[in-house]
């Protein structure tokens, strides 16, 4: 027996006593607690930059429900408003950023203080952490924050990111250089604050496939990850290529680097078995759908995701947990993951 923590033992290529879980979002909207301290806050932002508030929603969680790890409660938006973005998360609309354009990408430029309150959330959830969880850190994909950046918010399905795409390929570069500068930057403090796992969400991989895809997906990733892991050689990061096709997916665990992938729930649980966890562990994907369905439909889509994937395997979802989601059918998730293969 090993009193090991089970997701270090996953990304470091051991069994671990039971399969652990975690969830997308599992600090949310979908939790009582989290929205009173919300109504006495006031806004998403105050919470996620006031330590103290950002240490207790990130803990929420754990103390409901026998998760393996936390995950700091934070945003992936936090790297561009301390690039100097304006960021604004309105209600009922979600974020709005201030748009990058072709005169402004220039005057981006990294400030760590404005983020100085993520760390203090770090050390503060790493130091009330019992021993067997791991502290998840995390960021946006240099892809994904771009597309935010660029076009200010998802309403438009980032039609103005894909265009640079095709018609200002250098500038599209030249923003993505600086994100993996200050992701680097922002990550590193992570680490150095506590953060013993690093996630990189890649939200909006599926909008581009093959040449694009390596470009902008691939390729910033894979830097990202070497610069990471030279500095910190023992930090296992997951990566999250979200809704990529098949043959982008295999391309991205083959080449960026990271030391497992978090798959979407569209993803056929056969390709992932043959294809991808051949080479890594993979985490997830119960559809988010089936969460708040719970029951029978559920448990039963768990045991086909831990047959095919046995206990080298780190449970998850396709996507984050929405708010309509009964706490309920949390706890009977984590109860069915942790029963399985004992
Ligand atoms: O997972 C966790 O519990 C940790 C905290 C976390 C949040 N956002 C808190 C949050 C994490 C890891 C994120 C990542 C994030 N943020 C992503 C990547 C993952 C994904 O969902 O694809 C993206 C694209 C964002 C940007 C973002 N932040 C959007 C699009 C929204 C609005 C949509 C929504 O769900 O409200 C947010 C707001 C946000 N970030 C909330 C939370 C808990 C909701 C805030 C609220 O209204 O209370």
């Amino acid at each position: 027996m090993n009193n090991r923590k089970p997701m270090l033992d996953v990304l470091q290529g051991r069994e671990p006593a039971h399969i652990p879980v975690w969830l997308m979002r599992q600090a949310g909207r979908y939790l009582p607690e989290y929205r009173s301290l919300r109504a006495t806050a006031g806004s998403f932002l105050t919470m996620a930059l006031t330590p103290a508030l950002a240490t207790e929603i990130t803990l929420q969680p754990l103390h409901r429900f026998d998760l393996d790890a936390a995950i700091l409660f934070a945003d992936i938006l936090l790297v561009p408003m301390a690039l100097g973005s304006n960021l604004e998360f309105r209600e009922g609309e979600g974020p709005v950023l201030q748009t990058t354009t072709t005169n402004n990408i220039d005057n981006l430029k990294y400030d760590p203080e404005k983020v100085g309150s993520v760390f203090e959330a770090i050390r503060r959830v790493k130091a009330a952490l019992p021993a067997p969880k791991t502290l998840i850190g995390f960021c946006g994909a240099p892809w994904t924050v771009a597309c935010y950046m660029i076009d200010g918010n998802s309403k438009n399905n980032f039609a103005v990111a894909k265009s640079w795409v095709k018609e200002q390929p250098q500038l599209l570069q030249q923003l993505i250089e600086v994100l993996i500068d200050a992701s680097e930057n922002y990550l590193s403090s992570q680490i150095e604050a506590g953060a013993e796992v690093l996630q990189i969400f890649d939200s909006w991989a599926g909008l581009i496939a093959g040449d694009d895809f390596h470009s902008y997906v691939i390729a910033p990733t894979r830097e990202l990850v070497s610069r990471i892991k030279r500095k910190y050689p023992h930090i296992p990061l997951i990566g999250f290529p979200r809704e990529a096709n098949e043959s982008d997916y295999a391309a991205y665990i083959r080449e960026t680097g990271v030391d497992a992938m978090s798959i979407d729930h569209g993803l056929d649980l056969q390709f992932a078995k043959r294809d991808l966890q051949i080479i890594k562990p993979l985490q997830g994907n119960l559809d988010p759908a089936l969460l708040v369905q719970g029951g029978i439909a559920m448990t039963d889509q768990l045991n086909v995701i831990f047959s095919t994937f046995g206990k080298k395997h780190i449970a998850n979802l396709g996507h984050g947990v929405v708010p309509q989601t009964p706490p309920d059918h949390v706890a009977q998730m984590v109860e069915h993951i942790h029963r399985f293969g004992i």
